[in-house]
């Protein structure tokens, strides 16, 4: 498994595009694939199967996803896309939540606000770490008031699967909305793990948010299926979720990687 990743990761290292043959002593099974991403009627077919998500307007976002996406994408450029579409999954969390009535003045008139019930201090956004944290530039931003709750959830390198270390929350966090942020939603596995900590403070599904830049179908649905009253939205739904590697493709790679500036040279932001 470990050489299918070395070599996995020297394709994405070596390319410009999709279609381009690896370099030396590979095969020719080991073309790049190209990745198609689901069609609008695939899109209804989600929605339609799961009430609680929402998926942004693709006209919106498919530009900034996809120089998030692009391997050679640089640092500066990768960061100031995904604050773009953080901020605006962030606006789109907000526009979700409970609103109240009231009539309000404008210098012209009264008019009839509609705005979020909630003050900032009744948000708490918890951060699955650590490419959660991303989310916390944009986040403060819109919600400037907001708690922070942070869980540390690692994936085991040698399995693939989701380990708890610790968890940082208000302790009236069951009182919150919580807006949960990760930006890739794989096999559900963290998400999961992390719902069910909040769960334990005495969260109620229905106050929760999850908000995740890329997702897919099997993630989407085992989340759905342990915790079917949260809301999920999501900017993009990928189309492959790798197996072995627990990747999304066409997928961004190893977004924390990319975020933070820890990408080991030649692997442009796929981890071996
Ligand atoms: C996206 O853009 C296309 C082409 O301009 C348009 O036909 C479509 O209605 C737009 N979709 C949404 C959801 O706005
Ligand atoms: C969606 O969530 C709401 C509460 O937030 C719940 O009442 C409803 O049953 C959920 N929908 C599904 C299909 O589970």
């Amino acid at each position: 498994m470990f050489k299918n990743l070395t070599k996995l990761a020297c394709c994405l290292g070596l390319v410009n595009g999709a279609f381009v043959v690896c370099s030396q002593n590979v095969h020719s099974q080991d073309r790049l694939q190209h990745y198609n991403f689901l069609s609008e009627n695939e899109l209804h077919n989600l929605l339609k199967k799961h009430e609680n998500l929402s998926i942004l307007n693709r006209n919106q976002t498919e530009h900034i996803l996809s120089l998030m996406r692009e391997a050679n994408t640089d640092i500066v450029s990768f960061r100031k896309n995904a604050d773009r579409l953080i901020r605006i999954l962030m606006e789109q969390a907000l526009a979700q939540l409970q609103k109240k009535n009231s009539v309000k003045q404008s210098p012209l008139g009264f008019y009839t606000a509609n705005e979020v019930k909630f003050s900032d201090e009744e948000i708490c956004i918890v951060s699955i770490l650590r490419s959660g944290n991303a989310f916390l530039n944009e986040g403060l931003r819109v919600i400037q008031g907001a708690s922070i709750g942070q869980i540390l959830i690692q994936r085991n390198e040698e399995t693939s699967m989701p380990k708890y270390f610790f968890e940082k929350l208000p302790e009236n966090i069951h009182e919150q909305q919580i807006i949960l942020v990760d930006p890739m939603l794989g096999t559900g596995g963290s998400a999961s793990m992390a719902l069910k900590i909040l769960q334990n403070y005495g969260v109620k599904e229905e106050n929760i948010m999850f908000l995740t830049l890329v997702s897919c179908e099997q993630g989407l649905s085992k989340v759905f299926k342990e915790h079917p009253n949260i809301k999920i939205i999501t900017a993009q739904v990928d189309p492959i979720l790798i197996k072995e590697i627990n990747y999304l493709a066409p997928g961004i790679g190893d977004f924390g990687d990319r975020y933070f500036g820890t990408v080991k040279k030649h692997t442009r932001g796929l981890q071996v």
